[in-house]
């Protein structure tokens, strides 16, 4: 098998491809040949040492694939070899091929391709985890999502609006917002021009009820004052660099919320809760209501460049590598 992998921190140019034997799964376990790993926001700052965590060096980033599984490890009844399945895992998907327990590979949604399936893994769970677990969306809601062209935000236009929502995407270029249209938005806001806070207001009939923040930096403070009353500001990560000082008596103001969402962690310390919301995923992408778009694909050995482009602001939607 090829392997993308990150001996030392630092520039994701320093990444390299190693070949070594495909492993044998132990029990419980099954070999995934990769056709697809998505590439995420996250993989770029694990590699650079920029991550809350700080995998064990040597590491091989990547959070999900997609393939067929070419051999199962004793006690595995599902799935078979040669079943195409998605598969959470943590770290190790930039390769040919991937161990994962059993239970962490699900059948590949019917009717999604390989690629749109590892790429939506990512943003798909965290925001079915944040408009279900966290913050509940109501049907008829008005939702500000802002970095709505990324990984996140598009997960969040394309399940909000699938539950009823009215979506206001705010993004800095014209493709970005015309994805965030695709995906599913009534309305877009170039927020490197217009005022986030009267433009929101004005878009959602006097307010928007929940605000879903991927981005932070200072966009923040207008996104939480363009809030109703009872309005939710959902804290999801900071892309732009900057951890937003959001004033307190703006949540006083209107009895609104700041909630943190962290799909990883929660996953991390309840599996079982999250190999349910995977399942969930899978069912909700296999009903057809959401539509992940198809990513962008690099070979494997072009993992560095893909990173590259996430990293200074030039993907719209997902990106993926295809081994
Ligand atoms: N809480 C969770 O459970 C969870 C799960 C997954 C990811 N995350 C976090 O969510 C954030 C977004 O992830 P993602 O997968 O959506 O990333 P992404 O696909 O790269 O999208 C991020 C968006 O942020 C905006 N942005 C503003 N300033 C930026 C900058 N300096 N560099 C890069 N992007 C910038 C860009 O939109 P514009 O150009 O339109 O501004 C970009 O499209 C990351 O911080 C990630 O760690 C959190």
């Amino acid at each position: 098998m090829r392997r993308v992998v990150c001996r030392e921190f630092g520039p994701v140019e320093k990444l390299v491809v190693e070949e070594e034997p495909d492993p044998e799964p132990g029990p419980g376990e099954v070999l995934v040949s990769v056709r697809t790993a998505g590439v995420s926001f996250v993989d770029g700052l694990l590699v650079r040492g920029g991550y809350q965590v700080k995998p064990e060096l040597p590491f091989t980033p990547g959070m999900a694939v997609a393939g067929d599984v070419a051999a199962v490890g004793k006690g595995v009844t599902a799935p078979a070899v040669g079943d195409p399945v998605l598969g959470l895992c943590g770290r190790a998907g930039y390769a040919s091929a991937v161990l994962l327990p059993a239970a962490s590979a699900v059948p590949l949604p019917s009717g999604l391709s390989y690629e749109a399936a590892a790429a939506c893994v990512e943003g798909y769970s965290t925001m079915l985890f944040a408009f279900t677990r966290r913050a509940p969306l109501n049907p008829g809601d008005v939702v500000l999502v802002l970095g709505a062209g990324g990984g996140v935000g598009l997960a969040a236009v394309d399940i909000a609006h699938n539950r009823g929502a009215r979506v206001i995407a705010a993004a800095s270029t014209a493709d970005k917002r015309e994805a965030a249209l695709a995906a599913g938005a009534e309305a877009v806001i170039d927020y490197t021009n217009e005022d986030v806070k009267l433009r929101a207001r004005e878009l959602g009939g006097g307010g928007v009820d929940m605000v879903v923040d991927p981005v932070g930096g200072d966009h923040a403070e207008p996104a939480l004052r363009a809030l109703r009353p009872f309005g939710r500001y959902l804290v999801l990560g900071f892309a732009s660099g900057t951890i937003p000082r959001l004033p307190a008596n703006h949540t006083l103001l209107m009895n609104r919320s700041i909630i943190g969402v962290d799909w990883g962690d929660w996953g991390r310390r309840d599996p079982a809760a999250g190999a349910a919301l995977t399942r969930e995923l899978a069912d909700l992408l296999a009903a057809g209501g959401v539509r992940p778009p198809e990513p962008s694909t690099y070979p494997l050995e072009r993992a560095a460049e893909a990173l590259t482009a996430i990293i200074e602001r030039r993907a719209t939607g997902k990106l993926a590598l295809t081994p």
